[in-house]
């Protein structure tokens, strides 16, 4: 068990597990964009962790880029979500597939679409390590899930409870 802040948390997803998932998308993304440079477009702070593993594991050419929002604070969602830093590239014609540490409610991801929008790329793919699918409230189709999870607050792998727990290579979940 590990204590963040006021909260404790227990062991909830392996390394291992992660790993095998991200070898798995990287397999189904490789095969479906083989004749192409895609874009990964990670998602910060949450996805530095993902980005860097799936970059590893992906074995043709491709390029990265961040992106950063914020919508959470504590262990809650806030409806509405800010884009604080922006993509300084020119993305026409390209494929670009964001890459995001966990979906939830999707508001995240309602921007994201909306900020793609007048890019004119190729192709708009959305890829995430965790998905809530008891949370989500969105019509969006999310085209690589990882790991489908409970509708539970975690930590690690690069998620964060207040600004900690970032740095645990596995994933840990509120104890109830
Ligand atoms: P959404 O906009 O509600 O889909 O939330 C997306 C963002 O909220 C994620 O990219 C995370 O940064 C954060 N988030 C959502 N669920 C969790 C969680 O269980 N732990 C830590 N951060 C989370
Ligand atoms: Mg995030």
């Amino acid at each position: 068990m590990i204590q963040l802040h006021d909260k404790q948390f227990v062991p909830f997803i392996s390394a291992k597990e992660i790993e095998f998932a991200l070898t798995k998308m990287v397999a189904q993304i490789e095969d479906d964009f083989a004749d192409e440079t895609p874009v990964f477009v990670g998602v910060l702070n949450g996805a530095f962790m993902v980005v860097s593993d799936f970059m590893k594991l992906y074995k043709k050419p491709c390029e990265v880029s961040f992106i950063k929002m914020a919508s959470y604070e504590g262990i809650s969602s806030t409806n509405e979500v800010k884009q604080l830093i922006g993509l300084n590239q020119d993305l026409t014609g390209r494929t670009v597939v964001i890459i995001e540490d966990i979906v939830d409610t999707g508001n995240t991801l309602v921007e994201l679409k909306q900020l793609f929008k007048q890019q004119n790329v190729k192709h708009f793919k959305i890829a995430t390590l965790f998905f809530k699918p008891e949370a989500y409230t969105k019509d969006i189709k999310i085209d690589y899930i990882g790991i489908r999870i409970p509708n539970k607050f975690i930590v690690g792998y690069g998620l964060d409870y207040n600004g900690l727990g970032r740095n645990l290579p596995e994933v840990y979940k509120l104890k109830e």
